[in-house]
């Protein structure tokens, strides 16, 4: 196929990791296939050849590329690690990826985004850790369209077998983060067997070249089938206008679209698109393009949002899992604070957990307190605001003005938490009561309140909760327990376990016990409550008095405990999202009182509880 190395006529552009240890002849397979498309100057080679025999080196097509580097007046464009040639069909950036920091914290900031990438791989190594470091990697770039150059054939005489086995082990690593190759390659740079065309030593081998494997990778993905999502860059003001305006990062918008913008959740009817920055009205912009747009009616929003359709919306939580790539001098460690960039916005973050670590030699889990420089982490994030997020959608953590970390989200386990904070109901006016919750505490002979429960599955709430209410009752209290096994059977019947429906759950009990510790109750609640914001939202809902508890029982006491076989039947995989088997429990940070039921007796607990309402809501004898 003719290729020019010069650039007439605007064809698309493909950009193309080159990723390889820096012995497995990446620079060797660049630089032949430069000039086997006939990219170099004309006597380049030659040049160099001679200067190798000059100085009594061997002959080295890195040097080629050396050699480019250091004459930029050719008619082609070279830089340190972009190296441009053009095909019939487009122009091909190849960014050369040494496996240096920089280069992996330019690509985790998207500032070296490709649409593919070629790993090289030494036919007389094999697959070794830094070949599986980099597909890691590239998973967690969300880079999907790989071809696999198995290089220097040459030396392992173009053995099949050998080529076979490393073919099978990189696709096993690939499936691991469930990646597959689009072609797995066997290639001679130095001779340059089947980098562009074949000299015939590789009978055994029907497939494509280096190059044609090139030209078989899609140009951008198209996204255009995805759900819209756009980041909003900025805000601009002209005239009486406001023209928002971002890139549509999937999916189209349209003019008399109705947006939703996250994670504000206010909405609008797209009035016009206007094309960036020329002002020509168009009424359709698609995935890959800037855009500007106006609404029907203004309504308040700011860089950082996510604009989407609205029955395709992104997730809206400010805790969730990542898996990230650690770059940090020091190791990551729960508890530390970032900065998180993720699309356009950008908040402080808590490492909330360190879920587990990848050891990228054995690519097995480890144990692990903390995530060690240039390993994989599982960890789970807090951050300080509401995010918009998608599961797969990439985030960047820095510290201070330094990236240190770069990967893939999940939002899997946890809420989104849009319905707790839409409220649909308008034109509703709040009635006063006549009757004071002051009143009320003074026939009562207490004030009312909430002693909020939360621990996991067996860890005694249900148990301490009635006979506390028991106690108290007999003691005089007005006192009523809000179970989650009982709510489950009535008001919150309609309820299953996803993080929405523990959500929505919390919420009604948290309204429910609002209202009974207003009409005078001492209510104690019963529930797992696994969600810290759910907490939080019972603990705004009962505005005073509201009391948290932590039943401290570990997962190991409650599942030996298993009162009611859920744990065993969890593990057996017949309950699916199963709190601390499957699903997360979030431990509290700020509690007013923990009950140990792992150290402490049922009745010692309950007395402990009862003492603890005895000083915060001391009975008065009428
Ligand atoms: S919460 O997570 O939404 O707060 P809640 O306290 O109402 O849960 O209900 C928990 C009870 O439901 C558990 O004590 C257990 O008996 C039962 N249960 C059934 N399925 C699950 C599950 N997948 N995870 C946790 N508890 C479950």
């Amino acid at each position: 196929m003719p290729v020019s190395a010069n650039k007439s006529e605007a064809k698309p552009i493909l950009r193309i990791a080159m990723v390889g240890h820096v012995d497995h002849g990446k620079s060797t397979l660049v630089g032949r296939l430069l000039n086997d498309v006939g990219a170099l100057p004309a006597g380049k080679v030659d040049a160099v050849a001679e200067m190798c025999k000059r100085r009594g080196m061997k002959f080295e097509w890195a040097f080629v590329t050396d050699a480019l580097q250091a004459e930029k007046d050719q008619g082609i464009t070279i830089d340190a690690s972009h190296i441009n040639f053009s095909s019939d069909r487009r122009d091909y950036i190849l960014i050369d990826a040494p496996g240096h920091r920089e280069f992996i914290k330019n690509m985790i900031s998207g500032s070296s985004d490709c649409d593919g990438a070629v790993v090289v791989i030494d036919a007389e190594e094999g697959v070794c850790e830094q070949s599986r470091r980099h597909a890691l990697l590239l998973h967690l770039l969300g880079v999907t369209q790989i071809v696999v150059a198995v290089s220097k054939m040459d030396i392992v005489s173009y053995d099949e077998n050998i080529f076979r086995q490393i073919e099978k082990d990189f696709t096993e690593c690939l499936e691991r983060f469930e990646m597959e190759a689009i072609r797995i390659i066997p290639a001679a740079g130095l001779e340059g067997e089947n980098v562009k065309s074949t000299t015939g030593k590789l009978p055994w081998y029907d497939g494509p070249s280096l190059f044609d494997a090139l030209e078989e990778i899609e140009g951008a993905i198209p996204l255009n089938a995805g759900p819209l999502r756009i980041s909003i860059q900025d805000v601009y003001r002209f005239d009486e206008r406001r023209v928002i305006a971002g890139r549509v990062d999937s999916g189209e918008i349209s003019v008399g679209d109705q947006v939703m913008f996250s994670p504000s959740n206010h909405v609008g009817v797209v009035n016009s698109i206007e094309s960036w920055p020329i002002n020509s009205s168009k009424s359709v912009a698609k995935a890959g393009e800037p855009v500007g747009f106006t609404l029907k009616e203004q309504v308040f929003v700011e860089r950082g949002e996510v604009v989407s359709h609205n029955d395709n919306m992104p997730s809206e939580t400010n805790v969730f899992h990542a898996k990230v790539f650690w770059l940090g001098k020091t190791p990551l460690r729960s508890g530390a604070l970032y900065t998180l960039r993720h699309k356009t916005s950008e908040c402080s973050v808590e490492v909330e957990a360190i879920e587990s670590v990848i050891d990228v030699a054995e690519m097995d889990e480890v144990e692990f307190k903390h995530v060690p420089s240039d390993c994989v982490g599982e960890i789970i994030l807090r951050t300080d605001k509401l995010l918009a997020l998608d599961s797969g959608s990439r985030i960047v953590i820095a510290d201070e003005y330094n990236i240190v970390a770069g990967g893939l989200v999940s939002t899997e386990g946890y809420p989104d938490q849009r319905d707790a904070l839409t409220r649909k109901a308008t034109n509703i006016t709040a009635v006063e009561h006549a009757v004071s919750r002051r009143s009320r505490a003074e026939r009562n002979g207490h004030a009312g309140g909430v002693l909020w429960m939360t621990g996991l599955s067996g860890s005694g709430k249900s148990t301490l909760s009635v006979e506390l209410e028991r106690q108290l009752f007999a003691l005089g209290y007005q006192v009523v327990v809000l179970d989650g096994d009982n709510l489950r059977h009535g008001l919150n019947a309609n309820l299953g376990f996803s993080p929405e429906d523990r959500s929505e759950n919390i919420r009604r009990a948290g309204e429910v016990a609002a209202l009974f510790a207003e009409s005078g109750f001492i209510v104690v609640t019963a529930f797992i409550s696994p969600y810290r914001e759910d907490r939080s939202r019972a603990r705004d809902a009962a505005k005073e008095n509201f009391h948290e508890v932590f039943v401290s029982a570990d997962l190991e006491v409650c599942e030996g405990r298993d009162p009611k076989g859920l744990y065993q039947k969890a593990r057996a995989g017949e309950i699916s999202e199963f709190t601390g088997v499957s699903a997360p429990y979030e431990i509290p940070e700020k509690y007013e009182f923990e009950v140990d039921t792992g150290a402490l007796t049922v009745s010692e607990s309950v007395d402990a509880l009862v003492r603890y309402i005895k000083v915060n809501f001391p009975l008065r004898s009428n």
